[in-house]
């Protein structure tokens, strides 16, 4: 009966995850799907532990088993509470790591009960050792890449480390390989291999620049799936493996978006070639002696309260200034006026997937404003103003225009197609890329220097007033 009930509530849970991962993919449903999702995680650990036997043993330790459940939950409710908006990538990237030391504690744990009697070359010995190689590296990397997020450390870049990580790499599979010709588990080259492991994906991340962060948190983050994945074989359990591969494929997949939508390769952010780029520009004159012109905040207020169509299009400065719920009082007062005002949202405006998208929720936005880049690129010729709120590199025309520039090819936000254009950032200083943008200096375009958010305030009274 027991193992009856348990099968069963592995595939609702499989049945959750799958469901609950679709919902993620909509702002709209994305709150339910997280919770469809720890919905059934919560209930696939509950019937383990109430149901799951290996051999005849039965899952023992209960209250400690609580107590950690308990523990876990405050201390991960706490963060999840706490969090600035601005500090969510690394602690997405801190879970992750716990997820991949998870996985590796298991390898360790079950390496010395490994039934040696059939040798050693099994699927069981190769779950566990890929397990302890992925989950270290992945718990590793992601310290490193929180480490990093959080200014706590720098990038350590050098040709050098290629070869080194190259060499680590090929340590670890021949160390794996020499445990599995062995005839019998060798506990002390276990602890080797988890070693190097830490070691690699310690240099791993090391040479990649801060802020291709995300792009390798999301990489490391299917490593987890797929370590988890290799405790599902190895307890025979439906659920981990399930989820695992969910994660794992869930990974790779948005690394990939990710990836495509700033038009590089995965290996151009592993070796760190544009995070790290040397800002370059921030003058108010352009490289071809063009001059930027500054717009005063009740000029902008009268062309966007007359303003028929207007798009916002907000980017990484919109989450540094936590100007979100300011903009969503904007848009109102317009809207109060007869503008219709929409979002252009780019998939990679901020320094974390989806991060306009969360960001504006939180305000309250009506997702039906938030439009996708290709949606809103083809309504911009007819646009009388867009209003950049800290966005620079997601709206370079060098991208479509500029073959020698870094974002060649890397898809835009076409602001400069709309009549006007407003640019609220501090300075004249470059966005990630470091590179100066053409469109600062174009005739229609009018920059408002000053945080986001204060600017939007005194728009949003000027427009008020008016
Ligand atoms: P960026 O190009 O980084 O530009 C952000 C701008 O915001 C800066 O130019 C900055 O100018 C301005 N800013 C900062 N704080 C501000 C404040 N308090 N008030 C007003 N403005 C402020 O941002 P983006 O356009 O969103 O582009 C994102 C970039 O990150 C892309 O290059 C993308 O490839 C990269 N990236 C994204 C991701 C994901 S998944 N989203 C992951 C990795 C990398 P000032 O300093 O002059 O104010």
């Amino acid at each position: 009966m027991g193992t009856y009930l348990l099968e069963i509530s592995y595939i609702i849970a499989s049945i959750l995850f799958i469901f609950g991962l679709k919902m993620l993919s909509h702002p709209d449903t994305a709150r339910k799907g997280n919770l469809w999702a720890a919905f059934g995680m919560g209930l696939a650990i509950l019937t383990t532990i109430l149901f799951h036997t290996k051999g005849t043993h039965a899952i023992g330790n209960h209250m400690w088993i609580l107590g950690g459940l308990i523990v876990g939950t405050v201390i991960g409710w706490l963060m999840a509470v706490k969090v600035k908006m601005t500090a969510m990538p690394q602690m997405v990237s801190f879970f992750n790591g716990m997820g991949g030391a998870c996985a590796a504690m298991i390898s360790l744990l079950e390496f010395p009960h490994i039934d040696a009697s059939q040798g050693m070359m099994t699927g069981e010995v190769l779950s566990v050792l890929a397990g302890l190689m992925i989950g270290t590296v992945s718990f590793m990397g992601s310290v490193i890449a929180y480490g990093k997020l959080d200014g706590k450390i720098n990038d350590v870049k050098s040709p050098i480390l290629t070869y080194v990580n190259l060499a680590f790499l090929i340590s670890l599979i021949a160390i794996g390989a020499y445990i599995m010709m062995q005839p019998e588990p060798n506990s002390t080259m276990l602890y080797v291999l988890a070693i190097v492991a830490a070691i690699y994906g310690v240099s791993f991340v090391m040479p990649i620049g801060g802020a291709d962060m995300p792009v390798v948190i999301s990489l490391l983050n299917s490593f987890t799936g797929v370590a988890a994945a290799c405790g599902g074989f190895l307890y025979d359990n439906q659920a981990m493996l399930t989820g695992g591969i969910l994660v794992g494929s869930a990974g790779t997949i948005l690394t990939v978006l990710m990836c495509q939508a700033m038009n590089r390769s995965l290996g151009n952010v592993i070796l760190g070639a544009f995070g790290g780029a040397a800002a370059g520009g921030g003058g108010a004159v352009g490289a071809d002696g063009a001059v930027a012109k500054e717009s005063t905040i009740s000029d902008a207020a009268v062309v966007l309260s007359y303003a028929q169509n207007i798009v916002i299009i907000p980017g990484y400065g919109l989450a540094v200034a936590q100007a979100q719920h300011v903009c969503h009082e904007l848009e109102k007062a317009l809207a109060n006026k007869d503008v219709n005002v929409t979002y252009g949202i780019h998939p990679v405006a901020g320094r974390m997937p989806g991060h306009m998208n969360v960001l504006l929720a939180e305000a309250d936005v009506p997702y039906e404003r938030l439009i996708d880049m290709e949606d809103i690129n083809d309504s911009m010729p007819q646009t009388d103003a867009v209003l950049v709120v800290g966005a620079n590199d997601v709206v370079n025309p060098a991208a479509e225009t500029d073959p020698a520039s870094p974002i060649y090819g890397m898809p835009i936000i076409q602001a400069n197609k709309a009549k006007s254009i407003f640019i609220l950032k501090r300075s004249m200083k470059p966005g990630y890329a470091g590179i100066e943008n053409e469109l600062f200096f174009a005739d229609k375009t009018r920059m408002i220097f000053g945080d986001a958010k204060d600017t939007l305030q005194k728009l949003v009274s000027e427009v008020k007033n008016m």
